[in-house]
């Protein structure tokens, strides 16, 4: 047997030889058994924002997503599924680098926005993550007023000149997310006392407010009621005019109505990603079909 020592531990206790003293090797523990699955689909698009390449994240030792590939079209929208655990959060949390907040938590791979890569270290995070804007599942405005929260972004990034540029910004923000004729006259009442569909949408136009590429949505319906649900679902397909969309959802209704391309995930793979019709009418992989078909999740 060969005993030379190799660094990494995993491999080392695999193949039953020493661990080399010394550097440690600090990849984390893989589960060496399993491959990751190969996704089936069509994981590049023609014209692509932002681009994952072989990303693998890890919480501690746990490998929370496996070598997963895929394209964000411009000016579409791609939805999220699979069931809860199998990754979407955290590889959503991945686009606009929200994973470093977390302790613990490492991601490998590459991921461009356009043409940079988003892990760059000249990269200002706070600059990403403007132009990777998020919307969380729970609505959560500032307690501050309606005004306020919209003009927050627009202030740290100095976006606005004076006070008539910086009004003009959180009017337009406020339309573009379908809520200025319901809030125009209260402007300075905190957006706390909204309803849970018009906080949403006053979230939307702060995320909007900044002027992002990327809008990134982490089930932003599961807590409002099927009309609310509505008129964000109809705002989100306004919206893929000017901004490129990506969704989780546990909704495959939603899924269906809203995205252009829709992607399965699957115990931290990427199992499959098509066109929204495609994955929903004819899916090529029996684990994607037995989600929709609803015999999993
Ligand atoms: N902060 C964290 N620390 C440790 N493990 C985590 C953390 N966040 C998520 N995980 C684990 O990573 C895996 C993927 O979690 P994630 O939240 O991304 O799943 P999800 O698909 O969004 O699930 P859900 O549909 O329930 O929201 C799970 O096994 C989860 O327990
Ligand atoms: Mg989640």
């Amino acid at each position: 047997m060969d005993t030379t020592a190799i660094r990494n531990p995993d491999i080392a206790e695999k193949v039953g030889v020493p661990v080399a003293e010394g550097d440690e090797d600090s990849r984390p523990r893989l589960d060496l058994d399993a491959e990751p699955r190969e996704t089936v689909g069509v994981v590049a698009v023609d014209d692509p924002r932002m681009q994952a390449r072989e990303v693998n994240v890890y919480y501690g030792d746990k490998h929370a997503i496996r070598n997963v590939s895929l394209d964000i079209g411009a000016n579409q929208v791609i939805s999220m599924i699979g069931p809860s655990g199998c990754g979407k959060s955290t590889f959503l949390r991945c686009l606009n680098r929200m994973n470093d907040t977390i302790d613990g938590c490492r991601v490998t791979g590459s991921i461009r926005l356009d043409d940079q890569d988003i892990a760059d270290k000249t990269l200002d995070v706070v600059q990403l993550r403007a132009r990777v804007g998020m919307v969380f599942q729970k609505p959560n405005p500032f307690p501050k007023s309606i005004y306020d929260n919209v003009a927050y972004g627009p202030r740290i990034h100095g976006m606005a000149a004076d006070r008539i540029e910086l009004d003009e910004i959180v009017q337009t923000s406020l339309k573009k997310a379908g809520l200025w004729e319901e809030v125009k006259d209260r402007l300075d009442q905190q957006g706390t006392g909204l309803s849970g569909g018009q906080q949403q949408r006053l979230c939307i136009a702060r995320a909007i407010a900044v002027s992002p590429e990327v809008i990134l949505m982490d089930e932003p319906c599961s807590a409002l009621d099927p009309i609310a649900t509505a008129r964000i679902e109809e705002l989100i397909d306004e919206l893929r005019e000017n901004y490129t969309i990506a969704i989780v959802t546990h909704s495959m209704q939603q899924a269906a109505r809203v995205s252009q391309r829709t992607a399965y995930f699957h115990l931290g793979d990427l199992v499959e990603v098509d066109e929204t019709a495609q994955v929903f009418t004819n899916p090529q992989h029996k684990l994607t079909e037995d989600y929709i078909t609803g015999r999993f999740g």
